[in-house]
Order: C-alpha cells, then structure tokens, then sequence
C-alpha cells in the first residue's frame, strides 16, 4: 500500500480497531517507485507524553515494536498539566528559534557517561522548572473544541458531558488513558523515563560507516530534596524517533523597536500568554495586550473583571476579546523608558501614544522548534528562501512553519523521524494523532510504503506552490484536504 493523503484519510475513516487488525492491504514489498527504509526499525524512541506521545505507545507497543518513551514533566499529561509554577521570561528579543525552547544541555565533553552533577539552593529550583517546562494554559482555560472531538476512541467521554471542559477535566481523562495503558508515572513501567529531556537526536553509523539509526542523549532532573536535585546524562540507541513534542514550548514575542529597553528596565511587568495564570497580580491596572487571537482573547476575557482598564493591540483579526476591552492598532514603538513603567510610552501605528500602562502580556504566539534537533535547523533561511540545495535540508527555518516534512509527518531525507500533530488544520490533536500513530507503525513494521524520495520532494513542492509559499499558514492542510 502507498501513503497518499487519501491513505491517510481513508485511515481516518476506518474505525481504530479495523485499522489495527486489517492492513488495508499489504505487499511484501514496496514495488520499484516506494522508499525502502535504510534499516529496519524494531526500537522506538518516543518523546512526549502528552495525547499525541500517549496514543503512539499504546500503538507501537500493540504493533509489537520495542518502544521507549521519554518526558521532561514528571508526570504524562502534556500541554493540559496546569501548575502554578510558570515558565520562565521570555528571552526579549527573541533568542534564535533553535534554542527558544531551551538550549540543549549536554555533559561536559569527554566525560565518560552516564555523568552526574549535583545542584543547590536556587540553582537546583531554576534547574527542575527549566527542565520541565511548565505549560501555557491558565487557571480558567477550558477547551474550544466539543468534548466528543476531543476524545481518544477508545476511552469517549460518557455521554451528557459538557461540551467545554475545564483544562483539569482534561488533565485527568489524559491520565486515565495513560494509566489504562500502563503509561502513568506510578505505573513502574520500564519503558517510560520522566523527568527526562532529550537534547540531542544524532544520526549513528555502523563499523562500515553506514547510516544505522539515531542516538539520543538524554538528561534526566531528580529532586533529592527541597534543597537540591542531580543531573544524570546518558545516551541510548533507537532505530526510529516519534517526536510528540508539541507546538508551544517557544514564545514569540515581536521585534518591536524599543521594546528591549523596556524588558530591561522593567522585567517583572513584561509577560508571555504562556506565563499567565490567574487575574490577582493585574487587579486594578492598566494592562497591554499584545495580540488578539485565542490566547489574547480568553485573556482579556479573565482580566476584564478585575483590572481597571485593557488595552488590546490587534494586528489581523481578533477573536473572543471582550466588548469593552480598548482596542488599539500595531504598536509601531516603545518610547524610551521614562524611571516608571507608568509614566514610558507607546506609540501606536497610528501616531496615538499611550502612557500609564502597568502591565504588559505579549499574547503573540510561539515558534516551532525542536532544540534537540539543531541539524535541521536554519534560521538564516527566510521564509521566502528556496532550501532546496541545502544539505541536509532543514525542517526549522524562522519558526513561523516546517519544511521537509511529507503529509507534516515523515521528514522526506530520512522518513525514520516522525512527527506528530504539526498541522493546524486537521482535526483535534487527540484524533489526529491516532492516525499519525496508525501510519508511523505501518510504514515503519514495512506494511505500508512510502512513495520514492524524489516523489515526497515533488509533492513537497507542489504544496509550496498550491499554498503560495511557506509562512505561518503552511502547516494548515485545512478541512477540504482532510475531506
Ligand atoms: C492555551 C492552549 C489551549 C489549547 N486548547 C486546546 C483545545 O481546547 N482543544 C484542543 O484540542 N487542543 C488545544 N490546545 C492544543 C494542545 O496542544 C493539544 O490539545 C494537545 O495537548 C497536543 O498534544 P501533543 O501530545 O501533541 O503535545 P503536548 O500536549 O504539548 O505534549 C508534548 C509533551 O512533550 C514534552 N516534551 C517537549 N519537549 C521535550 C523534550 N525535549 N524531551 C522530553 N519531553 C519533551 C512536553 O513536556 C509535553 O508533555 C491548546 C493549546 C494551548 C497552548
Ligand atoms: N480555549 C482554548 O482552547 C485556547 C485558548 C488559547 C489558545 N488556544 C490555542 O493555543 C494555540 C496558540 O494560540 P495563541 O493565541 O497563543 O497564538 P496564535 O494563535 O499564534 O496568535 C498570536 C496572535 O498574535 C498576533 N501578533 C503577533 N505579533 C503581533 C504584533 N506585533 N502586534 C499585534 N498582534 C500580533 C498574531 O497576529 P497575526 O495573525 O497577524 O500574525 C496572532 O493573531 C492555538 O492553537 C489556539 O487555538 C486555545
Ligand atoms: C467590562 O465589563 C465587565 C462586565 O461585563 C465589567 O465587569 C468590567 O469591569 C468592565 N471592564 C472594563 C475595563 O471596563
Ligand atoms: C489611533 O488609534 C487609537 C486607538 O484605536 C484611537 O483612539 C485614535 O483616535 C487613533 N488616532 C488616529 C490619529 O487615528
Ligand atoms: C544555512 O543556510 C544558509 C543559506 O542557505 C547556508 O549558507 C548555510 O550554510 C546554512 N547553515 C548551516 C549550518 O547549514
């Protein structure tokens, strides 16, 4: 069988189980015109334990792969663990997208591994947050999508359950998925590592100099007490990688003239949709938001009772903002900052200036990024930029958008790299990721086949082509295509 997008679809439209058991068809071989892997593929390295890293243990361990599934959090969950710890500052200005996310981390070099380092005080506090890296939701988020599409198949919300959930709600169903397949992290189970990060993914070769899969270095965080944590650094070898890292482990935050200036002077009063929790700091303030989309939005919508006044800088569109709310254009400046934050500037595109402001959110959205993958990354490719003499070709340019990648899943040079739920417009990451999960496991046990190399590199131009080039609206393969 062949990989179209029609294969896909027509997975999507098997029921899961019919689609575990009954390969829609499957030849010994790929025929002349399919890619063969360069190696067979037994073990499974799988990153993530949010829906998406979930749903792909419980499908590679079923498909009888080895697999091995790592988590920076300690426990599965995903975006959806809401704490009051928050991530850290967003770098002001942007940090280059490659290490957005975090820098990767790796032992000194020449040690011999595994290689442990001992923290104290508040260098073993800052450690354990950066290596997990709290989630962006708020203590108020619910879903925006009905509980029915945002369901695994096999555990569906009983019927009379509210269409929006609370992000706890969430939480806890994902868990009940994860614990039903033996995935929680008091389940024992010795595939899983949490609290561990992947920081590099590096092609291995054989003793004949022959690519032969990939290593991971890992660096796995334990609290030893609430004075102190280690560090322990090691590498383990796979055959394929499923990165289900997510899409919002980097902010963006716009290069706006005079805005550095600002983030020095007045740190604390600068924060990332990410970093907001709960309305208490903001009560009776002037607050800029900066951004209107779904972040912007329900934020304005939580702040609106309590602050004195919002004003919310829209640059497209808006959605969900509140009537009441000042809406403001682009902001073209930041004046210079004054000795307080209240008595500094903005000006707006429109010449406007606006002082007296106490607060600022920058709900501008975040950057695609897999830090553990810096070979793939280029940021000195624009989005306009051809990459095609680029070697090897990158999947990360400026972050607004990933190339390389056939169907947003197989990264076309060397397809034993998966990715999960990196389109936007297919259905909700928890249906999506089960028919990623259902092609990985195929292509991978060699039940389906991927077209030729130079065939996934002509549709990739193709897409460029029908989408009018890369941007921010590339990874939206959109409802018509998933039809
Ligand atoms: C504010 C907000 C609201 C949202 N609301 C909705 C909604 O209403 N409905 C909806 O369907 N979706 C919503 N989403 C999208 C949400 O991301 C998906 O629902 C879902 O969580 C995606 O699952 P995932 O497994 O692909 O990624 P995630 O849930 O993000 O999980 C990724 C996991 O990978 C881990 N990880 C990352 N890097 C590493 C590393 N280097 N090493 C080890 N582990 C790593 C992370 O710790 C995380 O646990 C929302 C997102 C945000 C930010
Ligand atoms: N309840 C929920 O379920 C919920 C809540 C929040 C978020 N989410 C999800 O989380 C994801 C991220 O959402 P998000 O809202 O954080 O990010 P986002 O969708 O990327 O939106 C960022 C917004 O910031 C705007 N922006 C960027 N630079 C700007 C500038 N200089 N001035 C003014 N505006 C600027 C962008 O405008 P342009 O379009 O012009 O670039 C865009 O509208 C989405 O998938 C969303 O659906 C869900
Ligand atoms: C906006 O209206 C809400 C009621 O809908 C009110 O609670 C809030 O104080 C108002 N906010 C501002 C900034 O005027
Ligand atoms: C600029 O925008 C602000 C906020 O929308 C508005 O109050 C002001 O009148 C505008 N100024 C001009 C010159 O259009
Ligand atoms: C990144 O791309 C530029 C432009 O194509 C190229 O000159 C450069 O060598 C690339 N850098 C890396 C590290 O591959």
């Amino acid at each position: 069988m062949y990989l179209t997008h029609r294969v896909i679809l027509a997975f999507i439209a098997v029921d899961q189980a019919t689609a575990i058991q009954t390969p829609i068809f499957a030849p010994s071989s790929g025929g002349s015109n399919s890619y063969n892997l360069k190696w067979p593929v037994k073990k499974v390295a799988i990153i993530g334990a949010g829906p998406g890293g979930l749903l792909n243990y419980r499908e590679f361990t079923q498909a009888g792969f080895d697999v091995h599934l790592f988590e920076r959090d300690y426990i599965p969950t995903g975006n959806w663990h809401y704490t009051e710890e928050t991530p850290v500052d967003a770098a002001i200005p942007n940090d280059d997208v490659s290490i957005a996310d975090f820098a990767p981390s790796l032992p000194p070099e020449g040690v011999r591994l595994p290689y442990e380092e001992v923290y104290q005080g508040k260098e073993s506090k800052d450690l354990l947050r950066k290596h997990r890296g709290p989630k962006p939701i708020w203590a108020t988020l619910h879903s925006n999508a009905p509980a029915p599409i945002q369901q695994f198949t096999e555990i569906p919300w009983p019927k009379g359950t509210d269409w929006e959930l609370p992000h706890d709600k969430i939480g806890r169903y994902v868990r009940a998925f994860a614990s039903y397949h033996g995935i929680n992290s008091n389940d024992e189970n010795p595939h899983l590592s949490f609290n561990t990060r992947v920081e590099l993914i590096e092609k291995r070769y054989d003793d004949y100099g022959e690519e032969a899969g990939w290593t991971l270095t890992l660096k796995k965080v334990v609290k030893i007490d609430e004075r102190s944590s280690k560090a322990r650094w090691y590498t383990q070898d796979f055959d394929a990688v499923v990165i289900a890292t997510g899409r919002y482990n980097a902010p963006n935050v716009p290069n706006i003239p005079g805005l550095a200036a600002w983030a020095e002077r007045f740190p604390g009063s600068l924060r990332h949709s990410r970093q907001y929790r709960r309305p208490e700091p903001y009560v009776g303030k002037n607050v800029l938001i900066i951004g209107a989309a779904n972040s912007g939005g329900e934020i304005a919508r939580d702040l609106n009772p309590h602050v004195n006044r919002i004003y919310q800088s829209v640059r497209t569109f808006l959605r969900r903002v509140p009537s009441n709310v000042t809406l403001v254009p682009e902001i073209k400046r930041f004046l210079p900052p004054a000795s307080t934050i209240e008595g500094s500037g903005v000006e707006l595109n429109n010449g406007t200036l606006i002082t007296g402001i106490d607060s600022i959110i920058f709900a501008t959205g975040f950057r695609y990024t897999f830090p553990f993958l810096p070979q793939y990354h280029n940021s000195s490719i624009t989005t306009s930029d051809d990459d095609s003499s680029a070697h090897p070709r990158p999947i990360v340019t400026d972050g607004t958008h990933l190339r390389s990648l056939w169907l947003d899943i197989f990264y076309i040079e060397e397809p034993t790299l998966g990715f999960v739920n990196m389109n936007i417009g297919t259905p909700q990451s928890f249906t999506y990721a089960e028919y990623i999960a259902v092609a990985l496991t195929k292509v991978w046990a060699g039940k389906a086949f991927l077209p030729s190399t130079s065939e996934l590199w002509r549709q990739q131009r193709e897409r460029v082509e029908e989408l009018c080039g890369y941007g921010p609206h590339f990874q939206f393969i959109g409802s018509e295509k998933t039809e």
